[in-house]
């Protein structure tokens, strides 16, 4: 996986055109707009989200677990203000990661 970067709101807020495009989803950073044309749900979701957590909306749609796969190659980093314990989600955890979430909780 790239490495992974740090978005404040802020920052976040000013990725939100076609050319920019990222949505905050669990705490974490995705940039999607290489994607938006090819969203199956349309681009207007998409921009209408654009620099915004969108977990909600997200969630409200109860996507796949294909889309939940696709969605990591969009991932870019995570949001610093954004607990860390929040971050991530069980559909969203791989292997890799499992221990080191699990470790957060113990410590
Ligand atoms: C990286 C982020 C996202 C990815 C990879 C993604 C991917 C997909 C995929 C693959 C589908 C087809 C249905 C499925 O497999 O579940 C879909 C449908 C849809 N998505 Fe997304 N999506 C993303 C973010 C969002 C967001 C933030 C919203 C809401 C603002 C949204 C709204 C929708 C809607 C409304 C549909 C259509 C559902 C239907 O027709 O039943 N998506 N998306």
């Amino acid at each position: 996986m790239a490495e992974q970067r740090e978005f404040s709101r802020a920052r976040l807020s000013s990725l939100a055109n076609k050319a920019n495009l990222h949505l905050l989803i669990h705490g974490k950073v995705y940039d999607v707009h290489t994607f938006v044309y090819d969203h199956p749900g349309g681009d207007l979701v998409l921009l209408g989200e654009g620099g915004k957590d969108a977990t909600k909306a997200w969630e409200d749609v109860q996507h796949s677990e294909e889309a939940k796969q696709l969605m990591k190659d969009y991932l870019v980093g995570y949001c610093t203000e954004i607990p860390q314990a929040s971050i991530s989600e069980p559909s969203q955890i791989t292997a890799i990661e499992k221990p080191r979430l699990i470790t957060r909780y113990i410590l």
